[in-house]
């Protein structure tokens, strides 16, 4: 997961960029999240990116571009899981991809 995101997060930020790994306990479930100073995804695209072979104009151009199905798998696993994924972008700014998961305790068993 983290590497699938880290990936898409590197193909789409320009040298001296910084990209960031964060995880964080939340209440039953831990929040991971990627976020980078990237190119960012317009807001009108920012709804497609987990569809399955999606991709934006400018990725699309790229020589070495992908087949488009990292998100979507990466929707498919996290939902499996009961969690949650979600994306946030300004284009011209970056991206955050969040994903939680559930933490179940003995208690919950
Ligand atoms: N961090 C990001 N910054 C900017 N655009 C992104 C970022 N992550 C994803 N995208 C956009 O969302 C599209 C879908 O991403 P996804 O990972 O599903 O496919 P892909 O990376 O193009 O191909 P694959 O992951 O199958 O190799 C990408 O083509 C790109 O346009
Ligand atoms: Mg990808």
């Amino acid at each position: 997961m983290l590497g699938n995101l880290v990936k898409n997060s590197l193909l789409h930020t320009p040298d001296g960029g910084e990209i960031t790994v964060r995880a964080a306990s939340s209440e039953g479930e831990v929040v991971f999240s990627v976020a980078d100073t990237g190119s960012g995804i317009n807001e009108e695209e920012l709804p497609m990116i987990f569809e399955r072979f999606y991709r934006t104009d400018r990725s699309r151009a790229r020589a070495t571009g992908g087949a488009g199905l990292g998100l979507s798998i990466a929707r498919s696993l996290v939902e499996a899981q009961g969690g949650r994924i979600r994306a946030e972008s300004e284009r011209g700014k970056g991206t955050t991809i969040s994903f939680t998961v559930p933490v179940f305790t003995e208690v919950d068993r």
